[in-house]
């Protein structure tokens, strides 16, 4: 039964995350359909997810599969209509789920009608919507990001006779935050999708707002003070609206975007993800231990954003030299699956297809503080295609059935190729109690009996044993919705094994079980007792409570 909570929606959902042309195709054209996402809610619903994000999906000629945005109020003609969207919705909402967009904020494409009128007449409306200069040398602190294509954060545009300035390819043309004009438009096109009832928005590239002499442009004081302004415009006209920030930043700035509770209600786990990676690389806790004491204790009403992967490569623009050195000889066998300054595989292939290590890898992510996303096919363990360019690699088409078009689509030649796979389809995992699919299914189902592990206490077990990690989690006094209820649950323990090799659980691991854990789910069959000294598999976890 799920327990009760006071919390809000999103600090203990579960969100999936969908490449819309890449989803379900229902044109026969190769590419999914808005209407292919609708006609899988069944089976979202039946996963456990709570909320979808759909990746960009608007008119774009796609130079950065979207994130290059032409019309922020138009559906790019592939994908399908504005009604589509419209029903899109509705069919989310009937089921009792949610759903979240991807805005990029901080630029457009060079295709989108301001930039046009923009570099044409640098007097008129659109003149200041874009950064322009004459010193292409200006902010010489700003790092490039797509350091594989771009070699300057500044192009010259001939109509204009001025360089504009761009964070990402030199197609996306950054806007200009210093333009009162501009936060005008920004606001008015959350109210134009906010208005159909979406549930919130991702706020993509959320750091790179502002530039400023002698700075590095990102997370500048204007730039969270621009959040702060649109967070009070939400919080006005849409209390239950929510929003997510992809801000890749050194960690101790990442808590930034949180501000007292005032800025965005989520934001991606950046600090946490390599360290999962780095745990079962190096068969160590310890960086997970390590940073834990810098998540939590968040400000009321805001949540990490939990993930493994996602549509762009495994970043390790924020981690030390030494910790990139470690992931690349642990996880990057060959240059081809290198992005940028990170890793373009998904999470099957970087865990060698070990089963264990990819149960363990979820169990953390569904089970240290925060909430979960899944990247489509993940929960499949989809393989990737490194062949392919930019970040595709990780993004050809989810594999609904076995065999050529994979139940994607109909068509011989599909927009991005099939990887395939045996075994690695919805209709082969979903029946079989065994697949990973099942397993996925298993962990949400416990996670969402729990909910003190997305927002419960968090409490590390010192075990003296350097491979595992071993955790008390208990919902607080605060988390009942009735102050006379009594606090719900008696503490969960969960413990993961980063070695290779069984390990014998310590007594005091079991301190908040009594010395007897009941498995909810892991690594021992479901509901039996586990006493110290029992043998913790290799990789393996379990959640127990008394
Ligand atoms: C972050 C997105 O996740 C990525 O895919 C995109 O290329 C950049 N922002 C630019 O929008």
């Amino acid at each position: 039964m799920t327990k009760p909570t006071t919390h809000r929606w999103y600090e203990n959902s579960v969100f999936y995350q969908i490449l819309v042309g890449v989803f379900n195709d229902t044109t026969g054209e190769g590419i999914g359909t808005l209407k292919g996402v609708e006609e899988k809610l069944d089976y979202l619903q039946w996963l456990g997810i709570d909320c979808i994000w759909l990746s960009p999906f608007y008119a774009s000629p796609l130079r950065d599969d979207g994130y290059d945005i032409a019309d922020y109020r138009a559906i790019h003609p592939d994908y399908g209509t504005m009604e589509d969207f419209d029903d899109l919705i509705e069919a989310i909402h009937a089921r009792g789920m949610k759903l979240i967009t991807d805005l990029a904020l901080n630029h457009t494409s060079m295709d989108h009608r301001w930039f046009q009128e923009s570099r044409k007449d640098p007097h008129g409306p659109y003149g200041d919507y874009y950064v322009w200069g004459d010193d292409p040398n200006r902010y010489p602190e700003i790092r490039i990001i797509f350091t594989d294509t771009e070699s300057s954060n500044w192009s010259f545009d001939e109509v204009r006779g001025q360089y504009y300035f761009h964070r990402f390819y030199k197609e996306q043309p950054d806007l200009n935050y210093d333009s009162p004009a501009v936060h005008k438009e920004v606001l008015s096109l959350i109210d134009f999708w906010m208005d159909k009832g979406l549930d919130g928005f991702r706020l993509d590239a959320i750091p790179y707002l502002y530039e400023r002499d002698g700075a590095g442009g990102e997370s500048l004081p204007e730039t969270l003070e621009f959040i702060e302004k649109l967070r009070a415009h939400v919080d006005e006209h849409y209390p239950d609206a929510f929003m997510i920030a992809e801000a890749n930043q050194p960690p101790a700035e990442t808590r930034e975007y949180f501000g007292n509770g005032d800025r965005v209600h989520m934001v991606f786990n950046f600090p946490l993800m390599p360290r999962l990676y780095q745990a079962v690389a190096t068969s160590q806790a310890s960086p997970i231990i390590e940073i834990m004491p810098d998540l939590l204790h968040l400000p009321p009403g805001t949540q990490w954003g939990n993930f493994l992967r996602n549509h762009d490569e495994l970043t390790l623009e924020m981690v030390s030299g030494p910790e990139r050195e470690l992931m690349y000889s642990s996880y990057l066998p060959d240059d081809s699956m290198r992005a940028h300054l990170g890793i373009a595989r998904r999470l099957a292939p970087l865990m060698d297809h070990d089963r264990a290590k990819i149960e363990l890898m979820y169990a953390l992510m569904f089970g240290l503080p925060g909430a979960p996303f899944l990247y489509y096919g993940e929960e499949l363990g989809m393989h990737d295609e490194p062949s392919l360019p930019d970040r595709y690699a990780v993004r050809t088409p989810m594999q609904w059935e076995p065999g050529p078009g994979a139940g994607f689509t109909t068509s011989d030649t599909p927009k991005l190729p099939i990887v395939g796979g045996e075994g690695l389809s919805v209709s082969e995992q979903r029946h079989d109690p065994d697949s990973l699919l099942s397993f996925v299914h298993s962990l949400i189902a416990a996670r969402k009996a729990h909910p003190e592990l997305g927002i419960g206490n968090y409490e590390s077990i010192d075990v003296a044993e350097p491979s595992l990690l071993a955790v008390t989690r208990t919902l607080k006094a605060e988390d009942r919705v009735i102050p006379s209820d009594p606090i719900s649950s008696a503490p969960l323990v969960c413990l993961y094994n980063f070695a290779p090799h069984p390990i014998a659980i310590p007594p005091q691991a079991l301190a908040g079980v009594n010395g007897v854990g009941r498995v909810v789910i892991g690594s021992f069959d479901t509901a039996a007792e586990v006493h110290s000294g029992d043998a913790l598999p290799g990789f393996g976890f379990v959640w127990l409570t008394a």
